[in-house]
């Protein structure tokens, strides 16, 4: 039987490549590219050395950034107040992938690498089960045999050799990372103690904010219904716009967070994630709705952003719930079109300015040097006297 593996080249998928052959399933390796920077070419040779039949890398860059990444950012989405959802937002779509090379192969199982005890395992498997309900799913690390040979890194370092898959002989690093176009999370090893600090030489996208550039910079961001379309007046694909936001975010230290957060399994766990590119467009584009939108379409938003943010976190990205808060977001987004201009400076952000064809700021309305326009201020003693009605009716039957 064929199965479809989602394999990044590392340890623990090449490990799982083997045992799965040795199982005696015919395996797919699938590599997703999501902009992670591997060595993306020699993750071919490889998987095959590590027993594949098969292998297939596809390039979901652009579909992650436009379909994915720029659904929350038109959402504002974060997750528990910080968490921009980086990893959250990279599993359906490597889902769907995979389940698009199960077709094409005419393969009937799926497996995945993601533990017993995290997240990923359940935003794979939901994503499955929505797309592809007639796929049976392998998850090694929740199988006896296979955990109860592999219990750690040593074992599997040893598996390996007797199977001659190539390990790269880089230092282990104390800390799991994953890594995509939108971020790198860091979880595990060392860091389970939130009480203690990471090192600095773990990050890797950013600079520490102390070390960052003296000279402060502008970034201009330019916005079309909601989405970013290009950067200093450079229009770019999503991947690139990322991409480049990513390097110049990267020098000036921005968007690094340390956080405990709570794992949709129940537990809470503890990550650090530096996501410079998606921290800017976040804010820039924050901004530009304040300017775009009406005051109780931004609160309606607020309302709906976390429940967005619980379903992408928790796996839910094909489901009809989400179908109807992404029809809805991007029915918000229609004047969400203009440019921001933003300065980083040490880890910082501030908004320097915005324009859109389509504002609602009136600078007549809201001036207090102009009394001459549509706004009367003896209206507003009406609006204030209709609206104390209730709070007056209140305050007079507490009285009683
Ligand atoms: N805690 C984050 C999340 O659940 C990051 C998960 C990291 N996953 C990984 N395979 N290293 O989205
Ligand atoms: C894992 O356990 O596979 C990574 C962490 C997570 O999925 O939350």
């Amino acid at each position: 039987e064929k199965v479809v593996l989602a394999y990044s080249g590392g340890l623990d998928t090449s490990v799982i490549l083997k045992w799965l052959d040795l199982q005696g399933y015919d395996v797919v390796a699938y590599v997703a590219d999501l902009g992670q920077r591997d060595d993306l070419e020699a993750l071919e040779e490889k998987a095959y050395k590590s027993g594949a039949k098969e292998f297939y890398i596809v390039d979901l860059k652009d579909e992650f950034v436009k379909n994915y990444v720029y659904t929350s950012i038109k959402f504002n989405a974060v997750y528990e107040g910080r968490y921009l959802l980086g990893t959250s937002l990279a599993r359906p779509v490597i889902a769907k992938g995979m389940v698009d090379i199960a077709r094409k192969t005419g393969a009937k199982y799926v497996a995945h690498g993601a533990t017993g005890k995290g997240n990923d395992q359940v935003r794979f498997e939901l994503s499955v089960a929505a797309l592809a309900p007639d796929l049976k799913v392998i998850a090694p690390w929740r199988i006896p045999e296979f955990f109860n040979v592999i219990k750690g890194r040593q074992e599997a370092i040893d598996f390996a050799a007797k199977y001659g898959i190539p390990v790269k002989a880089t230092k282990d690093k104390p800390w799991s990372s994953d890594e995509n176009l939108m971020h790198i999370s860091f979880e595990a090893g060392i860091l389970e103690d939130p009480a203690k600090r990471p090192p600095e030489d773990m990050f890797e996208l950013t600079v520490d904010p102390k070390n960052a550039s003296d000279t402060p910079e502008e970034v201009e961001i330019e916005f079309e219904k909601g989405e970013p379309v290009a950067v200093n007046g450079e229009k770019l694909s999503p991947a690139k716009l990322l991409q480049t936001l990513n390097e110049i975010g990267g020098r000036h230290g921005i968007g690094r967070i340390d956080i405990v957060e709570s794992r949709y399994v129940g537990m809470k766990s503890r990550g650090v994630y530096e996501t410079p590119g998606g921290t800017i467009l976040m804010a820039a584009h924050r901004d530009l709705e304040g300017l775009t939108l009406e005051g109780s379409l931004i609160n309606l938003k607020d309302m709906l952003m976390p429940r967005f943010a619980y379903l992408v976190y928790a796996g839910y990205w094909f489901s009809s719930e989400m179908d109807c808060l992404r029809a809805f977001v991007e029915e918000s987004q229609k004047y969400v079109t203009g440019k921001v201009k933003v300065e980083l400076y040490k880890g910082n952000i501030t908004i320097v300015s915005r324009e859109s064809k389509y504002s609602l700021y009136d600078q007549m309305l809201v001036s207090m040097d102009d009394d001459k326009g549509a706004y009367n201020q003896a209206d507003a003693t009406g609006f204030i006297k209709l609206n104390s009605l209730p709070l007056i009716a209140n305050a007079r039957r507490r009285d009683k």
